[in-house]
């Protein structure tokens, strides 16, 4: 099962109830502010997911470190590493994770709707994408989040090309609220439309853990 989670807002979070002193030590002193909030959200919002696919721990039984790549690892705290992929996202005023049981892959992005599309469809869409995203800027954040979700997935990021991932139709909404967007080969995508798009990457429908509640 895939879970995944979404934070809205801000809510008051001390970094050192949930973050152990070397993941606190991953975002630099110099770090601006907005990227500080981003790190301290992603982390809070994956380690509730973790602690619900881990009944019995606590934030700080869970330690997050990047591999090589960037991709976050969930560690136990005497870093070992758990059996679960991890993802994580965060965007203007959300935050987002999911988890899935090893040997499983997962991806997760979160962007708000782009209200101006052409450049990005110009420059990363191909041209089924491209029809598909013409004149609606809600098919556009679709296609770009999902891409986003499939390359996180994989481990890339942007190192992957978006053109090689292909969106070749979106689904309507089911009555859970996802949407199957079919991407040519590779894995599955559901994107959920809330006050943000949410696209997560897969071999199966995710599930939510929580939803759009703020801290607690
Ligand atoms: C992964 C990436 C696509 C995410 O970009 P984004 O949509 O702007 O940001 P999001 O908030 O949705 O996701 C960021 C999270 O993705 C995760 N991530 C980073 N690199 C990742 C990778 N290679 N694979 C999977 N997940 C990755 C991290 O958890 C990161 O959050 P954190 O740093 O707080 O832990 C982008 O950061 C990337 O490609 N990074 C690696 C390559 C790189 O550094 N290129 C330089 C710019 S081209």
């Amino acid at each position: 099962m895939i879970r995944c989670a979404l934070l809205r807002g801000q809510p008051d979070l001390d970094p050192a109830s949930f973050l152990s002193p070397s993941e606190a030590g991953l975002i630099g002193p110099r770090a601006v502010p907005k990227r500080r909030d981003d790190f301290h959200r992603g982390r809070w919002i994956a380690k509730k997911l973790l602690m619900a696919r881990f009944p019995g721990t606590g934030m700080l039984d869970h330690v997050i470190t990047p591999d090589e790549r960037g991709v976050p690892i969930a560690h136990d705290a005497l870093l070992r590493p758990r059996p679960v992929s991890l993802s994580i996202t965060h965007t203007a005023g959300f935050a987002g994770a999911a988890v899935v049981d090893a040997p499983g892959q997962v991806g997760i992005d979160a962007e708000v709707m782009i209200a101006e599309p052409s450049a990005i469809a110009r420059d990363y869409f191909t041209e089924q994408e491209q029809a598909l995203a013409t004149g609606d800027p809600m098919a556009a954040t679709i296609i770009w989040s999902s891409k986003e979700a499939i390359a996180k997935a994989l481990g890339e990021g942007l190192r992957l090309s978006l053109q090689s991932v292909r969106v070749v139709a979106i689904g309507e909404a089911a009555a859970d609220g996802w949407r199957e967007v079919s991407v040519e080969g590779g894995l599955g995508v559901w994107a959920w439309v809330g006050g943000c798009v949410v696209a997560v990457a897969g071999a199966e429908r995710p599930e939510w853990e929580r939803k759009l509640g703020t801290g607690d």
